[in-house]
């Protein structure tokens, strides 16, 4: 396990998009797992600006997304598709066709979670996995619970993660989807390096009970301490 810890956001961002950056550059076919939510942003942005100066290309990348509100189309503006869509894909160089993130409109939720799954081992697995982590220790949207769960799933999303996202929902807890399609750990824990990325005391916190503590599905990012190559990247508060 190695730890980076940055000056601040910018500086976690910019460190984080190194690693992925140097990822693509080794392996231009790469397979990248990738997050929302507000931490990655930064990430993003900055690998955007790289990728305008001609000094990365994601031509050949293939991306692979953890999860997905259940039932908001892609149109939706609160879609995790959509954030995608909007704060990465349509600004780089990749072809839409390799971008990827459960369909979570489908009728048919187990055939949606076994074609992600394969889809994935289809593309030979996922070479690196960027991933953040929820004030419960979730990873993807994989809650805490008396088992870790190994396949892409529907999931139950927790009272802690409706009140945390209720931030992208006009503050409005009712807004908030209560339900997500979410990759399982087994994807996750194959992937052959894995960024964790965690912005502010508060979530340093989290991230230091979860890589110290037990290893307990109660907190789903401890886990993470059983990979090989895991990054974590975090910065303090402003
Ligand atoms: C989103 C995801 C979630 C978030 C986590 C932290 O795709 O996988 O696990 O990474 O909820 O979200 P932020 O970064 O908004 O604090």
């Amino acid at each position: 396990m190695k730890w980076i810890m940055a000056r601040d956001y910018t500086d976690m961002s910019r460190k984080a998009a190194n690693i992925v950056s140097a990822q693509v550059l080794l392996k231009e076919d790469s397979v990248l797992g990738l997050a929302t939510g507000s931490t990655p942003i930064g990430l993003y942005k900055q690998l955007i600006a790289w990728q305008h100066k001609d000094d990365i290309s994601f031509d050949k990348v293939t991306t692979v997304n953890l999860d997905e509100y259940r039932n908001l189309s892609p149109e939706d503006p609160q879609s995790y598709r959509h954030f995608m869509n909007e704060q990465f894909f349509s600004q780089i160089d990749i072809r839409m066709e390799n971008t990827n993130v459960p369909n979570s409109c489908c009728a048919d939720v187990m055939r949606e979670c076994l074609r992600y799954d394969a889809m994935i081992e289809n593309r030979g697995g996922i070479d690196l996995q960027l991933i953040g982590i929820g004030n419960n220790g979730h990873i993807g949207f994989n809650e805490p619970g008396e088992a870790f769960i190994m396949e892409t799933h529907l999931v139950d999303l927790s009272p802690t993660t409706i009140k945390a996202n209720a931030r992208f929902f006009d503050g409005d807890e009712q807004k908030v989807p209560k339900q997500a399609i979410t990759m399982g750990i087994k994807h996750i824990m194959q992937a052959k390096r894995l960024l964790l990325v965690a912005s502010g005391n508060a979530k340093m916190e989290v991230v230091k009970k979860a890589l110290s503590g037990p290893v307990t599905p109660r907190v789903p990012a401890s886990i993470l301490q059983l990979h090989k190559d895991l990054t974590v990247v975090c910065c303090p508060d402003a």
